[in-house]
């Protein structure tokens, strides 16, 4: 946890936008680390993964091995115990790097480290955490079904009790690391009538008879990543893997989606900062009517208002993150979050292109990647409307 001791204040970097609070050290390594695993490991591989459309498989085995799996998972299960600031520090320097490795490791933490950590029973956290800290089972959630996504509420997965098992009926669908977890949190239904008091939250394990992996989903952008529809065919599941209590499923996801959500956005934030980084290079490496282009207005202020909005939106995904960590609620800041650096993110890779020109459509820049994968942000883990329909249900007027 932080101290807001105000005695260590950093003005430059990414650690300069906590200003006034103590970074502890483990903090400042798990950072470090991470920027240079981007820089050395993930760019250079990035473009491959995404023309491919293949799992960067070497990438996630080697941030496993740096325990960069664990994060959240305690650590007398081998994790490191850490909280979601330091989730946070990392994951903006992973998706700067390569964002389908990125929301690899988010899902994995901040989708199933995360629920599991707060509505898990002893036993159940004895006997997954171990397999997910060290990154031998990867982490999945699986709600969203082919046809309900933004009414998540409306999901027709079944469940229903056969003595001391549920049996599972349904298709999910967009399921990130769908095809290789090892672990999966799913939700399903008692009775569509019952509505949010119907759903329950279960952990899977996959390699139990019903289930099976469904088609690849072919994306626009995080193209590295592993999207799957999963099918659930009479699935028998020990009530002993419930999570949480019957009917409080849909709040466990909700929960989870709040947290979720600052990894989206801290996703958006990373990728935001590479197309800074490029358009800054490029500018201050390319001439045009005889001068640098870094010196032309126009330019220069697309850079300024890039790294502004970054900065911003850094802020509000660094205070949803200590909000969590503090226990306080937080749905409303996670949503402002995800939703602004989503938006940063488009527009950043936007003008980032535009600074370009035509080197930006070609695929010899990172810009063309990124500005797909920017797109992706402003979908997954609830759409920019479900974001603001979130956060408008929380404002209030102030009276104070
Ligand atoms: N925490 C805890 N409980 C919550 C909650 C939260 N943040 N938000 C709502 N709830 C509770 C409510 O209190 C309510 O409880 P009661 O029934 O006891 O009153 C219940 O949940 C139902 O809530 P609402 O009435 O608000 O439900 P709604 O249908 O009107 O709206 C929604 C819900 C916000 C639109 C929700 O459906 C939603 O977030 N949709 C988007 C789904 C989404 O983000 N999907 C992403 C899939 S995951 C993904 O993409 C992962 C990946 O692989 C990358």
């Amino acid at each position: 946890m932080l101290e807001s001791t105000g005695t260590e204040i950093e003005s430059s970097g990414r650690l300069g936008a906590i200003l006034g609070v103590s970074v502890p050290e483990t903090h400042r390594q798990m950072y470090a680390e991470a920027k240079q695993f981007a820089d050395e490991v993930l760019i250079p591989a990035a473009d491959l993964h995404d023309r491919e459309e293949s799992f960067p498989e070497s990438q996630v085995n080697a941030l496993a091995e740096k325990g960069f799996l664990g994060i959240l998972a305690p650590e007398q299960y081998g994790g490191m115990g850490l909280d979601n600031l330091a989730l946070t520090l990392a994951l903006e320097e992973i998706n700067r790097g390569c964002a389908s490795t990125g929301v690899t490791l988010s899902v994995h933490n901040s989708l199933l480290s995360s629920p599991l950590l707060h509505f898990g029973t002893e036993e159940q956290k004895e006997r997954f955490f171990p397999g997910l800290a060290s990154g031998k089972s990867l982490g999945a959630y699986a709600i969203t079904e082919p046809d309900h996504g933004s009414d998540a509420l409306s999901i027709e997965t079944t469940c229903r009790k056969e003595g001391d098992e549920w049996i599972l009926n349904g298709t999910k669908a967009w399921i990130t690391n769908g095809s290789r977890a090892g672990t999966i949190i799913t939700f399903a239904t008692m009775d569509p009538a019952l509505r949010s008091k119907g759903i329950n939250a279960f952990v899977v394990d996959p390699s139990m008879p019903g289930f099976s992996v469904g088609k690849k989903e072919l994306k626009l952008g995080i193209r590295g990543s592993d999207t799957v529809q999963l099918v659930f065919d009479e699935m028998r599941v020990p009530a002993a893997n419930l999570l949480g209590e019957e009917g409080q499923g849909f709040k466990i996801a909700m929960h989870t989606l709040d947290g979720g959500r600052v990894g989206i956005a801290t996703q958006a934030v990373g990728i935001a900062q590479a197309c800074l980084d490029a358009a800054v290079e490029f500018a201050e490496g390319h001439e045009m009517f005889g001068r640098r282009l870094a010196d032309n207005q126009l330019v220069s202020h697309k850079i300024a208002d890039m790294a502004t909005r970054i900065e911003a939106s850094r802020l509000l995904t660094l205070r949803a993150a200590m909000l969590k960590d503090a226990g306080a609620p937080h749905s409303r800041q996670a949503s402002m979050a995800k939703l602004s650096a989503s938006e940063i993110a488009n527009d950043a890779a936007r003008m980032a292109l535009e600074i370009h020109g035509g080197a930006g459509i070609g695929r010899q820049s990172p810009i063309e990647r990124l500005f797909r994968d920017a797109k992706i942000c402003e979908i997954y883990e609830g759409t920019s409307q479900i974001q603001r329909l979130v956060i408008a249900r929380h404002v209030r007027p102030d009276r104070s």
